[in-house]
């Protein structure tokens, strides 16, 4: 069996020949049954012929709070192995500083629906996502990226983005999953107290 690939670094990425069409599912990691449900679904569409990637990035420039931040599970080697077991062809995992310069001031910003709802609570967080997700798909340049409808502020975020930017990647959204007593499955309901839990 092939070992699941993971590259850190920019420079192997963006000299990787991908066998098409390639499909990206963007995470921070800490995945979960909804990640899972993302890759299941770039799986059926990638073919036998098409390149799968998960990027898992915890992105620091999201995090309003940098508590938020500190807390946020970090599980690779638990990721790693959902990857393998789900047929992931490979996993883009870079570090900080390959993902962002020193002197990085350039950010990609949204000035209407990223000041709403979730955020007008968390300043600055969608500008991170967008940046973010923008250099994701410079660097991998994917044909389809799927997100979940769990953030769906976010979903139509990047879908006017995609848009506004003429830049020609479908995205996809998939069904939230949820535990049985309704909270929807997320990399932080590990930090919930039974209190916090409906
Ligand atoms: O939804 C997430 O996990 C993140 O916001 C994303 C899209 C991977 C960007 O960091």
């Amino acid at each position: 069996m092939v070992s699941l690939k993971v590259i850190k670094s920019i420079k192997e990425i963006t000299n990787w020949g991908f066998s098409q069409p390639v499909i990206l599912v963007p995470t921070m990691g800490a995945l979960h049954d909804g990640h899972r449900k993302l890759i299941r679904e770039g799986n059926a569409i990638k073919g036998n012929k098409g390149t799968l990637i998960v990027s898992i990035y915890l992105n620091p420039i999201q995090f309003n709070d940098p508590k938020d931040l500190d807390k946020y599970p970090r599980t690779f080697d638990t990721d790693y192995k959902v990857c393998e077991e789900e047929g992931v062809d490979l996993i883009f995992a870079p570090s900080d500083a390959e993902m962002y310069l020193n002197s990085s001031s350039v950010k990609v910003s949204e000035n209407k629906l990223a000041r709403e709802l979730c955020g007008s609570k968390r300043p600055g967080h969608f500008n991170g996502v967008c940046t973010v997700v923008t250099k994701l798909f410079n660097l991998i340049k994917p044909k389809i990226a799927i997100f979940g409808k769990k953030d769906y502020q976010q979903l139509i975020l990047i879908k006017d983005f995609i848009k506004e930017r003429n830049l020609r990647i479908n995205i996809l959204g998939e069904d939230t999953i949820r535990e049985s007593n309704g909270l929807a499955l997320s990399s932080r309901n590990c930090l919930l107290t039974s209190e916090d839990k409906p």
